[in-house]
């Protein structure tokens, strides 16, 4: 039986049915949290009621946007613990809908912290902010005091969020942390919808046996994290007393180790890998390498990522075998 950190505790997660979210919400319900879930199942995010189908009789789960007052007042009133991961993840879709990026990722956020004020002042909130932040490092690994200089929309639009955040907290008193998440892979990840990234283009490649196209020579570094070990970060962040009187932390979370892009492809398909030049837009919004100095997120929680890569890629791959009816059928990826 899983540990019962959470018994008893009311719970909201934010883009619940999505990937991430719905691996935390399983995670909850296992700790015996109270859990709610709100998620607009937007059309081109990757929520899927399918992700929580096994537990959803241990949920409430509300279908509406989190900027909508009425629906979102009614999901907020007595919890105590806010994870909220509503958000659009495409960097690619922010530059070709910019508008659209600013509604779910920075507008919808400002009025869901409003709700939260009024609906939820004591409730701690924690959210999924993004790497994305940071633009092109300009050192490695990226601590959280690197300029933030972001190359596209979403970066920009995932920003101003950190900072509707810290105001909550500044001027609100209410105990907020962000954490700022590296590249997460794993089960329930939409295969169904286009630009999730590029692990989730590899997966659906890999699944369907065919090569895998990568762009420029393949020795960009990411440190992928398993998605397992981010619900763990997401559980003690919910609940790990803040380390100052500060109601406020940020903090990156990133994983086990700094790979290439090469070798995370050679992972899933061996050595059908081929280089390709990037696209031209690609191109202009690529971040280069990329990994994270998590040590102050560590040192708060005595978190660490546990599941390295290889082993992750084969959980992942046994998980859309076993369901590959329902994340395989129409994947564009
Ligand atoms: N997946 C990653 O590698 C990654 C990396 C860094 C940060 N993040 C952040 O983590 C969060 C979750 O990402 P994910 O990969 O699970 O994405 P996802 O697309 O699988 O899930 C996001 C969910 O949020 C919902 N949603 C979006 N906007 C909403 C709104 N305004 N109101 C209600 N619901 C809304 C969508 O319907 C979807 O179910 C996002 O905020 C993302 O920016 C993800």
């Amino acid at each position: 039986m899983a540990e019962q950190r959470y018994k008893g505790i009311r719970v909201l997660v934010t883009g619940g049915l999505g990937f991430i979210g719905s691996n935390l919400v399983h995670a909850l319900v296992r700790e015996g949290a109270e859990v709610t879930v709100v998620d607009g199942l937007i059309s081109g995010c990757g929520g899927d009621e399918y992700n929580v189908a096994e537990v959803r009789d241990r949920l409430r789960v509300i279908i509406a946007d989190i900027g909508d007052r009425e629906a979102v007042s009614v999901a907020l009133a007595d919890q105590q613990v806010i994870f909220n991961l509503a958000g659009e993840v495409s960097h690619s879709m922010s530059i070709s809908c910019p508008e659209r990026d600013l509604r779910l990722n920075a507008l919808a956020q400002l009025r869901f912290l409003e709700s939260c004020r009024v609906w939820a002042p004591q409730a701690r909130i924690v959210y999924a902010s993004s790497r994305q932040i940071y633009g092109r490092p300009r050192y490695l690994p990226v601590d959280e005091r690197h300029p933030v200089d972001p190359v596209d929309f979403n970066g920009v639009h995932k920003w101003a969020a950190e900072c509707y955040h810290r105001l909550q907290a500044r001027l609100y008193d209410q105990p907020t942390v962000v954490l700022r998440l590296t590249n997460v892979y794993g089960p329930r990840q939409s295969l169904r919808v286009s630009c999730q990234g590029f692990i989730a283009t590899f997966i659906a490649r890999a699944l369907r046996r065919e090569p895998v196209l990568v762009y420029g020579d393949g020795s960009q570094l990411r440190d992928m994290l398993y998605v397992d070990d981010v619900v763990e970060a997401f559980l003690l962040a919910g609940l790990t007393p803040l380390p100052s009187a500060e109601p406020y932390l940020v903090a990156n979370v990133g994983g086990p180790r700094p790979m290439t892009l090469s070798e995370i492809a050679r992972t899933l398909v061996g050595d059908d890998v081929h280089y390709v030049p990037f696209p031209a837009i690609s191109a202009r919004i690529d971040i280069g390498s990329y990994h994270s100095d998590d040590r102050l997120f560590r040192a708060w929680t005595g978190w660490q990522p546990r599941v390295d890569f290889a082993e992750g890629i084969v959980r992942t791959l046994e998980f859309y075998r076993q369901h590959a009816e329902h994340y395989l059928h129409g994947a564009v990826n």
